[in-house]
């Protein structure tokens, strides 16, 4: 949710934004905007559009030049995608770029009306701006230890002082931002892939702390002005993986990346043949204490969670309730100090999984998260945290953040059921050793793409539709259902199968395609039932099953067949023509794959 860069040093640092600004794109697209002192002068580029139309908008009207900028790519909460309400906000002698949200900005305006201030545009970010010109008082310092004092809120913070012409200031809470040390000068950045190209050196700046960059180096204070040193930490992601690499779309990309993500997820934590997650501070002991276990999500990684409970269950016999983060935090859950809560989370910055984890801790649960961004908020601050290696995730609709999430959640189902005695070691060598083959299998699998293509030409011109299965099959089928959804703009359900008859089934109609995912043996039966009783109503459906269980046509209009895998593991190869049966669709209609319309990466607010 939007996203931002900075840079003090010794080159021109406009390329630099925009280059950094198009490695954040996917945190906010309706608008962009750079700001760089040049001849004395703080001089502002922004646009409403894509970062391109800000390009164009330089080459029209003139580049800027100038060692020290900020930068930002906006994802509109205060004010509608304009101009006006792009970033920087600023005046003459202060510019500013911020993400996040200042929920008590209305008093503040109020406060700076009543001291001759006027506004233009209808931002929240334009009230910090002008307090900070408020309490500015020739110390950039003070002014904005004086602002973070009074407003409420998420910020990350991207600042420039006129007076201070070889400088940037930066101060965050809870929304991130990272300060990368490169050799000609020091940036700023909302995530990793926005500086990978200068340094992989870089400090993460805690709640509050103040960061000051030039070209020779990076203070960073409290509010109170005390110094505080900082560890360096080192990118290990390749630059590459923030480029599209020849695909057509990083969503695309992505889906291919998949073999490779989960293998790098699972090597480290297998150990002779065992699931080993002791390295992050899960032990035995640990594992065999929990009565109950929440996982706790939003989206797609909430979707991970619910294949996470089925698998839990089954294996391990332990009671697991899936929740989405919005709900969990204002519902008062019943948790205690015998639970564990798991976290999971690509960004590990999503502002309702972040207060999730919060309520976690205050009721005293032990809490674990899952999280692709090294040192991000939701990692930082849980007991014990399991980092996927992913890589970085472009796209907008997650697909290998997906993948390695529940790489993630079967090994720990399997330490879980072996660490409690539900399953033998050689059952859990074995379990292991399947989610092993998985990679290999879905590298096979990766091929159906001109099946998948074509079963998306048949429903690029459909209204709705409507996502069925059973167990397992029906967790996935949600995850199929959202991407489908928020790429293609097809409106679409997911159902329980065998819930259809109590009342969604009267929605099917000869237009209304039906994707049916049946891998679960012992539902198999079931399941084709259910889709003889939609086809019987004229539907057209799709089913992705397991090779050879099925006699094409007979049961349904168009087949995906999947490798024969334990039961269990099914959902990690049934994903894949989910999403390019998603992805396709997307591309057919001529949508914006990489970044669907009203999304964002990262969703730092409420
Ligand atoms: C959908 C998607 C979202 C995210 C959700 C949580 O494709 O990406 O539903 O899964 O916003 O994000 P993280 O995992 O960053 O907490």
């Amino acid at each position: 949710m939007c996203g931002i860069v900075g840079y003090a040093g010794k080159e021109d640092c406009v390329d630099l934004l925009i280059d950094g600004l198009q490695k954040l794109e996917y945190r906010g697209y309706d608008s962009a905007g750079i700001a760089v002192i040049q001849n004395s002068h703080i001089e502002v580029k922004k646009t409403k559009g894509r970062l391109a139309d800000l390009v164009d908008k330089m080459e029209t009207e003139g580049r800027l030049k100038g060692c020290c900028g900020i930068g930002h790519t906006r994802w509109a909460t205060h004010g509608e995608p304009s101009d006006i309400n792009s970033h920087p906000h600023g005046n003459e002698r202060i510019s500013i770029v911020h993400n996040g949200i200042i929920e008590n900005y209305r008093e503040i305006k109020e406060f700076l009306i009543e001291h001759g201030y006027s506004f233009e545009s209808e931002t929240d970010t334009e009230t910090v701006l002008k307090l900070l010109d408020y309490y500015y008082k020739g110390d950039p310092i003070d002014a904005i230890a004086h602002v973070v004092k009074e407003i409420r809120g998420s910020y990350a913070l991207g600042i420039l002082f006129m007076d201070f012409p070889d400088r940037i200031f930066a101060v965050r809470k809870d929304s991130p931002l990272i300060i990368g040390i490169g050799e000609n000068g020091n940036f700023i950045a909302s995530d990793v892939p926005a500086i990978l190209k200068y340094t992989r050196n870089y400090y993460l700046l805690e709640q509050n702390e103040i960061a000051t960059l030039t070209e020779k180096g990076v203070d960073i204070c409290d509010i109170h002005k005390n110094p505080v040193k900082k560890e360096i930490q080192v990118a290990d992601w390749d630059l590459d993986a923030a480029e599209k690499g020849g695909y057509e779309h990083f969503m695309l990309k992505e889906i291919n990346e998949q073999p490779t993500s989960i293998r790098t997820t699972i090597s480290p934590r297998i150990s002779d043949g065992m699931p080993y997650l002791e390295e992050s501070g899960m032990t035995k002991e640990m594992l065999k204490s929990y009565s109950r276990i929440y996982i706790v999500a939003c989206g797609t990684a909430m979707h991970a969670g619910l294949i996470g409970k089925y698998v839990i269950e089954k294996l391990a016999g332990i009671e697991v309730t899936v929740d989405i983060a919005s709900e969990f935090r204002y519902r008062n859950p019943l948790i205690t100090d015998k639970d564990l809560v798991i976290l999971i989370s690509q960004s590990g910055e999503t502002a309702d999984t972040l207060a999730a984890l919060k309520l976690a801790k205050e009721k005293g649960a032990t809490t674990m998260s899952i999280v692709n961004v090294k040192g991000a908020s939701i990692a930082r601050e849980s007991d014990i945290v399991i980092y996927t290696h992913a890589g970085p995730e472009i796209s907008v609709a997650s697909t290998k953040a997906y993948a390695v999430q529940l790489s993630v959640m079967y090994l720990l189902a399997f330490e879980l059921a072996y660490a409690k005695g539900a399953i033998t070691k050689e059952e859990c060598m074995r379990l292991t050793k399947e989610l092993q083959n998985v990679p290999d299998k879905i590298q096979d699998i990766l091929v159906l793409k001109e099946r998948c293509q074509f079963i998306a030409s048949r429903l690029v011109n459909a209204e709705s539709l409507l996502y069925i299965g059973r167990g397992l099959d029906y967790a996935l089928s949600m995850e199929g259902s959202l991407k489908l959804k928020e790429i293609s703009y097809i409106h679409s359900e997911s159902y329980a199968a065998g819930e259809l008859k109590h009342g969604t089934i009267s929605l099917v109609t000869e237009d209304m395609p039906v994707i049916a995912v049946a891998t679960q043996s012992d539902l198999f039966e079931k399941t084709v039932s259910n889709i003889k009783e939609v086809k019987a109503r004229g539907a057209k459906v799709t089913m992705i099953c397991r090779e050879g269980t099925v006699d094409d046509k007979a049961v349904a209009n168009h087949l995906v067949t999947l490798p024969d895998m334990d039961d269990i593991m099914m959902p990690m190869l049934a994903l894949v023509p989910m999403q390019y049966i998603a992805y396709y669709t997307a591309v057919l209609k001529g949508c914006d794959v990489d970044k669907p319309r009203n999304l964002a990466k990262s969703v730092t607010v409420e």
